[in-house]
């Protein structure tokens, strides 16, 4: 069946450009989630999102995982309206239980500069996970400055700033079922 050409609501002066289609994106969370049954096969993963940006990835991964799961949400501070990055984080929320014994996968829905996760990993293998993995919807590798490798990672893109399926601008856009690239008009 074609594609119904996509649009969608936007603010004043602000372009969206469809990056992944949301059929595209269906199919590798699918294929994600099979390597995630077959790397754990008759173990328990626990899932730890990482809000908000992470809650479409995780609700779409999670079912389609064949095993027995938990998940449980971690905040951290965001960009704000900004489209770059303080460099600073900083933990909002922590995990309502203990992670000791199990096998953690966060669930990002970006990895950019590698800073959000660098910082969670070193908090979260302080708590003695049996195994600490990461799964990321998306991965912008040339951002990198900390040495951090998503274990799961949906798709690499190139270094354009992107919403859509959970990622946000000023908090706008985390709905859109396809992953935009975000031009801001003058
Ligand atoms: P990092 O700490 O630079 O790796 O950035 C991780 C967080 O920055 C992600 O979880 C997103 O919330 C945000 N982020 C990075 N790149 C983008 C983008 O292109 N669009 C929207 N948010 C982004």
């Amino acid at each position: 069946m074609p594609h119904s050409r996509t649009s969608y609501a936007t603010h004043p002066g602000e372009k969206l450009k469809v990056l992944i289609r949301s059929t595209a994106i269906r199919k590798r969370v699918i294929e994600v989630a099979h390597k995630i049954t077959r790397d754990y096969r008759g173990e328990r993963v626990h899932l730890v999102g990482v809000l908000k940006g992470a809650c479409i990835f995780l609700s779409d991964l999670v079912r389609e995982i064949g095993l027995e799961t938990s998940i449980d949400f971690m905040a951290v501070s965001s960009y704000g309206k900004q489209k770059e990055s303080s460099g600073q984080v900083r933990l909002l929320k922590d995990l309502d239980s203990s992670v000791e014994g199990l096998n953690v996968i966060v669930v990002e829905d970006i990895l950019d500069t590698g800073l959000t996760l660098s910082y969670l990993l070193r908090v979260l293998q302080q708590r003695r996970p049996k195994t600490l993995r990461i799964a990321a919807m998306l991965d912008k590798p040339s951002r990198r400055i900390k040495p951090v490798q998503g274990d799961y990672v949906g798709f690499k893109i190139p270094n354009e700033f992107v919403v859509g399926y959970g990622l946000d601008y000023a908090e706008r856009y985390r709905n859109l079922k396809d992953v935009c690239t975000l031009q801001l008009g003058q």
